[in-house]
């Protein structure tokens, strides 16, 4: 089949190089034309597991390549999938511009039957937003071409991407007839052969399927951290309390790791977009205003501990930070907790040595001009003389380091986890300061 995808990003790129290596013809579309001539040298712009080596063999095979030319992917793909950013306007709402951007151009553009896609997440209505924009382009070209309009939401994670996409959980369709729903029915099915995956539904509920998806996985953080702020005022370890509450099947093991809050490009946007869009509707989204309020508290936890153990300020100390990127296996830092974590070391006049196995290039681009914040080559040069090693990110190669080593570089000592790597007793045992999330009375209460 013929797609064309708007949008080269996270979603985007890993949508089109699936869909090329299940046997499609892919034009990816994208405005950005520095990203898109990198790509057509063979670049891949992004770090995700597994995407590099998808693209390469597919661009070799003729299956997958990338244009500005928003009129020749429209020409091209039965399937015009919407895959571009939609980040929070200044009221928290998800802008739209960008998705009503490709609809237009593909009102603009299109000369025959086209199923119109939307896999950005967008709040409820945006079908009809989208629906509207391609009519009013058709109808100032005085020309009347069918079209449906779809909402699939996508569910991948960044760091496993390809993989969600190959095998996904489930693929929400929404549609409002039979001949779409048959048509992503088609497109969907290599990815869904051992069992049907695709759960269709009317077009509202679909897209806020997406959101709701990503507000209760949020919700789960903040939870795990409030339970983890109690649990160090009440001398409890969360740890055990987590391995406690996931045995039981209701609760579940996934999602539920205290840490320094939720990041990515995802859940602090779409918390935000759904407590707007509720507010629209003349709901006051409570819980959605308390998981956000956690959420920006948790960010700057290890920070407050820093502050207290060194007894207030901040100046002129020089800070060791393990993990750059908002999670593992991804170089994505958008609205990661390191960068509250930087900036507000920064502003306390602190001085920070950081280190990431993939994020680094990005955090160089972020932190450019600012003498204060410097990148080491490995995980050991950045804590030499450090005041303090903090840990931001749940890195597999963080997880056994060489303690001794750790211990005769530090100036002193001490370990600020974000993301509860390692063993209290043991730590305790080889003579650090341990501080991690919601550990019992050892940790600083903040
Ligand atoms: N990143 C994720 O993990 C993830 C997961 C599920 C859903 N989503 C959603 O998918 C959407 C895209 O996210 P992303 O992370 O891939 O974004 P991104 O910022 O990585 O990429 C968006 C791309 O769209 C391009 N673009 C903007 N306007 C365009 C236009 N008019 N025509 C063609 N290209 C255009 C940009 O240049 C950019 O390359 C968002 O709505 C996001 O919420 C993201």
């Amino acid at each position: 089949m013929k797609v064309t995808i708007f949008g080269s990003g996270y979603v985007g790129l890993v949508t089109g190089a699936c869909l090329a290596e299940a046997g499609n013809h892919v034009v990816c579309v994208d405005v950005d034309a520095a990203k898109v001539a990198r790509l057509n040298q063979g670049e891949v712009p992004i770090h995700e597991p597994g995407l590099d080596a998808l693209i390469r063999r597919n661009r070799a095979s003729g299956r997958i390549d990338f244009t500005t030319d928003a009129a020749r992917g429209v020409d091209h793909g039965l399937f015009q999938l919407i895959a571009v950013g939609t980040p929070p306007g200044e009221d928290g709402s998800a802008d739209l511009q960008h998705v009503l951007a490709a609809a237009n151009a593909i009102g603009r553009h299109m000369s025959q039957y086209r199923v119109i896609v939307n896999k950005s997440t967008v709040p409820v209505g945006t079908a009809d937003k989208v629906r509207e924009a391609v009519a009013k382009a058709l109808k100032e070209r005085q020309v009347n071409i069918e079209y449906d309009t779809v909402s699939n939401p996508e569910f991948l994670k960044e760091g496993a991407a390809i993989q969600d996409f190959m095998k996904p959980d489930r693929v929400v369709i929404g549609t409002d007839g039979a001949r779409a729903t048959e048509l992503m029915r088609a497109l969907y099915e290599p990815f869904t052969r051992n069992h049907d995956r695709l759960i269709t539904m009317d077009i509202r509920s679909a897209e806020l399927t997406k959101y709701a998806a990503n507000a209760m996985l949020a919700t789960k953080i903040s939870f795990m951290n409030e339970l983890a702020n109690i649990a160090e005022r009440v001398g409890a370890d969360i740890e055990r309390v987590r391995v406690g509450i996931g045995s039981d099947p209701r609760i579940g093991y996934g999602f539920i790791y205290p840490g320094t809050g939720y990041g990515g490009s995802c859940f602090p946007k779409d918390v935000k977009a759904l407590i707007r869009s509720a507010q629209e509707v003349g709901i006051n989204a409570g819980i959605l205003h308390a998981v956000e309020a956690l959420n920006a508290q948790q960010k700057s936890t290890l920070v407050r501990k820093l502050r207290k153990v060194l007894g207030g300020s901040l100046r002129g100390v020089k800070v060791a930070l393990w993990g750059l990127a908002f999670k593992p296996n991804t170089d994505d830092m958008r609205e990661a907790p390191s960068r509250v974590i930087i900036d507000s070391l920064l502003e306390a006049g602190a001085s920070v040595s950081a280190y990431d196995p993939i994020a680094m290039e990005e955090a160089r681009r972020l932190y450019a001009g600012q003498p204060k914040f410097t990148l080491g080559a490995d995980a050991y040069g950045v804590v030499a003389g450090a005041a303090a090693l903090l840990i931001a990110t749940e890195w597999q190669e963080f997880r056994s380091p060489d303690f001794e080593r750790l211990r005769e570089l530090l100036a002193a000592p001490r370990i600020f986890d974000g993301r509860n790597l390692y063993d209290p007793d043991l730590l305790a045992r080889l003579g650090f300061d341990y501080y991690a999330i919601g550990r019992g009375l050892s940790a600083v209460e903040t």
